[in-house]
Order: structure tokens, then C-alpha cells, then sequence
């Protein structure tokens, strides 16, 4: 089955620097480079590489980042036909990434706050669709309710943790949050910021990734619990969350049990880390296969 990805593609700016700047301060880092990034794109990108058949809808514009912003979802065979070239540009990131991998993002969403729900070509029954917060929220609310009604399994990464409408939320298939946008959410929703306190509170399926703890989920069916895999070392950890995404996404559209999806998803996510850039590192399938 396929995935279809709807959301943002950014061209990262990414600076390596001895240590992330404080306000105020100037720090000078090594040479910079200008690669493909944004979460939509990223995880449609990490989709495609483990091995899934994806399209991509998201907007860039008429300028030459947008062909920096595309290039991973080319390269790994995505189909890019339902992109929408505007007249804003292209949206940018600024990334500086320290020794330790750690990183710090100021994002321009500029194309990306122009992607329209009504670009995704119809949608099949049993297909995965994935989105992210980088593009307006009322457009993702659309999709979301179209997927439901196609018998499609919605999926929304809360990523950055921005408000949705409520009803959007509890018609998904499947919630995805790191422990920053859990802990967001959970407050918002006067609740616990654990997965299953957030599927109590929204009846919907809820995945929260903990970093090197792995990560959880809670169902009707049950709770889950996923250890973490050990990257050989840290390099850069931008996009480490999209590329759990984009492979769970692509495991659920083979039909494999949640359970087993978050496992290769975290596998993925340890190869991620330990590789420059955010779509640029995203794993092959054989290379996660490798890792289980
Ligand atoms: O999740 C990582 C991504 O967030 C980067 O590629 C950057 O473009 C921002 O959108
Ligand atoms: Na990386």
C-alpha cells in the first residue's frame, strides 16, 4: 500500500559550530552547507528508502533553493507531481549542529504556509497518510477528515506541537509525538503526558518517541513499549523524529503490527543520528534490516 506525505520541504542551512549560540553571541563555526530537509519531506524520504511506493504533496517556490528542497525526494523516487511551485520561496532552515549532534532550528515556513489539502489526489482505502505541523493546520484538519472517509489511516506527527482543531485530532488513525509535544498536548488536554493518558483522552492510537529511551504507545489493543537502538555515535540528530515517522509509516502500509513498526522505526532513527543532515541520512531498507 502507499504512503502519501503531505507537508513541508525546506533547504537546510546547516552550520557546524563547537558550541550552539547563545543570545547574543557570535560563535564561528566550519563550512556550511545547503541540503534537503523539512519534516515533510524528510519522512516522505525516509518512506521511500525503506522501501514503500510514496507520493508527496507539499508547495516551494520558483527559486533555486526549491531544487535543494526536492533533491532527496527525487533521488529516492518519490513521486513530486502534486507539489505546488508558488510565488513565495522556497522555506528555509537554519541549523546549527554542535560536536555532540545536538542541534538548534529557526525555520521560514515561506511556500510551505501555501500547501493545500486539496492538492493530494484521491486517496485509496487502506493507504497511510502522514503529515506534520510545518503547513497550515486547517489544511492537515482537511486531509485528515478525507483520509477518514476513504478509509485511510491518518497519521500526524505534532511536530512543531501547534494547536489543531480537536475534531481533526480524535478522527486520526494514529498520533505522534516526541515528549516535548506529548507534554504540550497533555496540558493543553488537562491530562498525563504518557501514550496511553493521551489515548484515554483523545480515543485515538498515540505514539510518543523518547529520544534514547526508545519509545511508547497506547491503543485500544494495548500498550506498547520499544527500547532504543545504539547508533554507532552521534552525529547529527536533525530529522532523527522524521525518520521514525517516515519508516513507521512505510512498515504500517506493509501491514505489520504497530509493535513491530516502532521497532524498525527506532531501528531507523539509530542510523539517522548517526549521519550528517536530515533526508541526506535517512536509511536504506537493508541498512535498518541490518540493525533488527
Ligand atoms: O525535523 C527536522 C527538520 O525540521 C529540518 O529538516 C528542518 O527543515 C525543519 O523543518
Ligand atoms: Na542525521
Amino acid at each position: 500500500m502507499r504512503v502519501t506525505v503531505f507537508g513541508s520541504a525546506n533547504a537546510d542551512l546547516v552550520f557546524p559550530v563547537p558550541v550552539l549560540p547563545a543570545p547574543g553571541h557570535t560563535v564561528l563555526g566550519g563550512p556550511w552547507r545547503a541540503l534537503p530537509g523539512g519534516k515533510g519531506a524528510n519522512q516522505a524520504v525516509a518512506a521511500a528508502r525503506d522501501g514503500a511506493v510514496v507520493r508527496f504533496a507539499g508547495a516551494v517556490g520558483r527559486d533555486a533553493m526549491a531544487a535543494i528542497a526536492l533533491s532527496a525526494l527525487r533521488g529516492a523516487g518519490v513521486d513530486v507531481s502534486a507539489v505546488a511551485w508558488t510565488d513565495s520561496p522556497t522555506g528555509a532552515a537554519c541549523i546549527c549542529v554542535d560536536a555532540a549532534g545536538r542541534n538548534q532550528i529557526a525555520v521560514s515556513p515561506g511556500a510551505n504556509a501555501l500547501a493545500r489539502a486539496d492538492q493530494v489526489p484521491p486517496l485509496a482505502e487502506g493507504e497511510v497518510v502522514l503529515m506534520q505541523m510545518e503547513v497550515p493546520p486547517e489544511e492537515n484538519a482537511r486531509l485528515i477528515h478525507r483520509a477518514r472517509a476513504s478509509g485511510a489511516l491518518a497519521v500526524l506527527n505534532l511536530a512543531p506541537a501547534l494547536p489543531i482543531a480537536p475534531d481533526a485530532l480524535r478522527a486520526l488513525g494514529l498520533l505522534i509525538a516526541n515528549e516535548h509535544e506529548a507534554a504540550w498536548l497533555a496540558a493543553q488536554l488537562g491530562c498525563a503526558t504518557s501514550a496511553a493518558a493521551l489515548h484515554a483522552a483523545l480515543g485515538i492510537p498515540v505514539a510518543v518517541t523518547l529520544g534514547e529511551r526508545g519509545a511508547e504507545a497506547a491503543g485500544p489493543e494495548g500498550r506498547w513499549r520499544s527500547p532504543a537502538f545504539v547508533p554507532d555515535r552521534v552525529q547529527d540528530t536533525t530529522g532523527a523524529g522524521d525518520s521514525w515517522c517516515g519508516v513507521l509509516a512505510a512498515t504500517l502500509s506493509r501491514g505489520t503490527p504497530l509493535e513491530d513498526a516502532m521497532r524498525r522505526a527506532c531501528a531507523a532513527a539509530a542510523i539517522a543520528v548517526s549521519r550528517p543532515g536530515a533526508a541526506d541520512a535517512m536509511p536504506l531498507a537493508e541498512e535498518t534490516d541490518g540493525l533488527l
